[in-house]
């Protein structure tokens, strides 16, 4: 097991093989999820091998990558109206003599594949979230005049042939990052476009995973989120035909050195085990939050959406959880106005809402996502109705939060400082509970974590004071 983790890690060292100068510049635009996020980072990662440097201006590039995401209304729209300004820029640039590839990558390049090349002549490459390491051979395609969609479920580990970030990489993007152990979804909720454009759930070995946390940790990282759609539903190749689950993921991350935080998202209720729910009370570098969305309150609800658990599994949870861990914050999606929710069933919303008290939430009005069984129903919700439960449920979250971050002040704990903050002298961290949290600090606390005192509470952020200008050990 250990000589598997080394092997790894020596094959992933090997010096950077980049023959070319860095001569061309790629600008990625990422949108929706923090799955995104990090194949974003994978996919500039797998570009700079290739000669490619990243940047912000558009004008610049010579490679534009949309990322995108499905999940909200009318996504797809929105990107052929972005890629429509794109080829304005990228005629503009032929025009004095030079190029710009374009690719669409994420979940609409998985939903709409070549449509979208008929659709938008500019577009050279559409590529989906499971073969976007095969885009170096997809852009010297591409150079040759080719046109491609590649959005095949690979049967290859895109993880392994991906190559790793080297250091400066690592610590350009700051002490906290994202590794994906999870992916895809196979619950099925009927408004979900996810199982259908991320695939069915598949984990990654539980020592490539241990591997690229010790690299990210070596090079200065003291936060990992492990990520996933269902990453509660973690079960992944452990050696000699064993499989490890997302409880014992967690343990053995634990055991690095130089690590000082653990995540996770995004939960599914029913993958809630019991011995993931006692880990928040065992594992001391397990964060104390959950985000573990219910989506409603309303048994009638959670059937018709397909969630296969009711408001009382959910409260049960929630209770165990606080059993395990007393301070744990809890967070949630919710939709409101899914076909045929009554006002009875909203209120259940807002009722399960208040028995839980979160400590932050997301919530959206329901839209249909064409293919999804939800958008095919005849007992679809009046929107003036959906933004009028929407806006009653976001007052009772909003409260919530604010009440939330109250209660912090006058406690005591540890910050992970990110960054230097708004205003001079300042530096601004992530309190254990995922609220930001400013200090009058010094610069070299960013990357570590200090005691902190909090003395003040807005609703989106915290102001404290640290209680010894000794970074912890
Ligand atoms: N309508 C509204 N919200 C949705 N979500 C997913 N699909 C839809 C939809 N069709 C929300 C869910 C999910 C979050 C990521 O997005 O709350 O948890
Ligand atoms: Fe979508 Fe439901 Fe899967 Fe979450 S669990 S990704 S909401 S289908």
């Amino acid at each position: 097991m250990v000589t598997d983790v080394k092997e790894l890690i020596e094959a992933r060292s090997e010096p950077q093989r980049c023959e070319a100068a860095l001569l061309s510049k790629v600008l990625v635009k990422s949108y929706g999820c923090q799955m995104n996020v990090y194949d974003a980072t994978r996919m500039t990662d797998l570009l700079s091998r290739e000669g490619y440097a990243e940047t912000k201006i558009e004008e610049d590039a010579d490679l534009v990558i949309l990322n995108t995401c499905h999940i909200r209304e009318k996504a797809a729209e929105k990107i052929y109206s972005e890629l429509g300004k794109l080829a304005i820029a990228k005629r503009a640039l032929n025009a004095q003599g030079r190029d710009m590839k374009i690719v669409v990558a994420g979940c609409v390049a998985q939903a709409e594949g070549e449509e979208v090349l008929k659709r938008q002549r500019a577009v050279d490459i559409v590529v989906g979230p499971q073969s976007y390491h095969r885009l170096p051979e997809l852009l010297r395609q591409a150079r040759d005049g080719a046109r491609l969609a590649d959005t095949d479920f690979a049967v290859e580990d895109k993880f392994r042939t991906l190559p790793a970030p080297n250091r400066a990489q690592i610590r350009a993007r700051g002490v906290s990052a994202f590794v994906t152990v999870q992916e895809g979804c196979d619950k099925f909720c009927s408004f979900c476009v996810v199982p259908y454009t991320r695939g069915a759930e598949a984990s990654r070995p539980v020592a490539e995973i241990i591997a690229e946390t010790m690299r990210l940790v070596d090079a200065g990282v003291r936060e990992i989120t492990l990520i996933g759609q269902n990453v509660n539903a973690y079960l992944g190749p452990d050696g000699d035909g064993r499989e490890a689950s997302l409880a014992q993921l967690l343990d053995r991350l634990a055991r690095i050195e130089g690590l000082a935080r653990l995540r996770y998202t995004t939960s599914h209720p029913v993958d809630m085990a019991q011995e993931l729910i006692d880990a928040h009370g065992a594992n001391p570098k397990l964060m104390p939050y959950v985000h573990l969305p219910v989506q409603s309150g309303s048994d009638r609800i959670l059937k018709a959406m397909n969630r296969k658990h009711g408001a009382d599994a959910y409260l049960s949870i929630v209770e165990r959880l606080r059993k395990a861990r007393s301070d744990i914050a809890l967070s949630s999606d919710f939709i409101v106005g899914f076909p045929g929710e009554s006002d009875a069933d909203f209120e259940a919303t807002m009722a399960l809402a208040r028995a839980v008290g979160f400590a932050s939430s997301f919530s959206f009005k329901y839209s249909p996502r064409p293919g999804t069984p939800a958008a095919d129903r005849d007992d679809q919700i009046d929107e003036t109705v959906k933004s009028e439960r929407l806006a009653a449920l976001q007052v009772l979250l909003d409260e919530q939060r604010q009440a939330y971050n109250a209660a912090t002040v006058g406690r005591e704990f540890d910050v992970l400082f990110e960054k230097a903050g708004r205003h001079e002298g300042q530096i601004g961290g992530k309190s254990p509970y995922m609220q930001a949290v400013h200090v009058e600090g010094q610069m070299e606390l960013i990357g570590r974590e200090a005691r902190v005192k909090i003395i003040a509470a807005g609703s989106n952020s915290l102001g404290g004071r640290l209680m010894s200008e000794e970074a912890k050990a």
